[in-house]
């Protein structure tokens, strides 16, 4: 992933800039990373705050033959990889609540959000965003985020080169993704392993409920399967739901 990389000052989402790139050629791999978004997405329409100089805003390009319908496995395997990289870079211990964030301290650093690009009315490609708040002082996030979300810097009381832990970041991505989709037992495992939701319970909310639930475990579409008050599990596939910790 570090033989076409895209380095800009400013984009609206890298997201965004990358489905233009794809539409234009980009061979799969293409990586976009910058330095601020003016308008970065986060999953269920919501937005990412991405300041100037602080965070890792990065899209990388991806076309799994066969498995564009594998978002979800394709996010954990995201999630794995952000957070051995900040293991191994910054010497935290990052756990991933399900499906598409990378906690330290119990909030939020990291979010992916992964989309697809339909070309002939079919996916064609899949974007993966990745979204980190690296050096960010989390007094000066929106007061939306003050209780939900930190930064490496603020959890390990010293400032990290992003340029680094980017690095370090694109080539265990390049790794897994090689391996994907045989490796998807190994990367189930070491995503329970980290899964700060399982034994929690946690609210869920979707279009048609909300609700307390006991997460129990993900199955092998890395959906969450929760059980309700009586007794009864069903299992949530990433889509349109919203999971907090009760
Ligand atoms: C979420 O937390 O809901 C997902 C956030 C994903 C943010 C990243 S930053 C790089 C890429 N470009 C975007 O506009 N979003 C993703």
């Amino acid at each position: 992933f570090r033989d076409n990389l895209v380095l800009l000052e400013e984009a609206a989402s890298t997201n965004l800039t990358l489905k233009e790139l794809a539409a234009k050629g980009a061979p799969e791999g293409t990586a976009v990373f910058c330095e601020r978004q003016s308008a970065g997405r986060g999953r269920l329409g919501r937005s990412f705050h991405s300041p100037a100089g602080e965070g890792i805003y990065l899209s990388v390009l991806l076309r799994p033959r066969g498995e564009l319908t594998q978002a979800a496995a394709l996010t954990s395997l995201a999630g794995v990889c952000v957070a051995q990289a900040i293991e191994d870079v910054c010497g935290l211990a990052p756990g991933i609540k399900w499906v598409n964030d990378v906690q330290v301290g119990g909030k939020k650093v990291c979010g992916i959000l992964i989309e697809s690009v339909i070309e002939n009315g079919v996916p064609a490609w899949l974007v993966l965003g990745i979204g980190i708040n690296v050096n960010n002082d989390p007094s000066a996030f929106p007061p939306e985020l003050q209780e939900v979300a930190t930064s490496l810097r603020a959890e390990a009381g010293q400032p990290f080169e992003r340029e680094r832990l980017a690095a370090a970041l694109l080539d265990r991505l390049e790794e897994s993704y090689r391996g994907f989709p045989q490796n998807l037992p190994l990367i189930r495992q070491e995503c329970r392993r980290r899964m700060v939701t399982l034994g929690q319970r946690v609210v869920i909310r979707s279009q048609e409920e909300c609700g307390v639930f006991l997460a129990e475990d993900i199955d092998e579409q890395f959906g969450l399967i929760v059980r309700d008050a009586n007794g009864e599990r069903q299992t949530l596939r990433s889509g349109e739901v919203s999971v907090r910790m009760a």
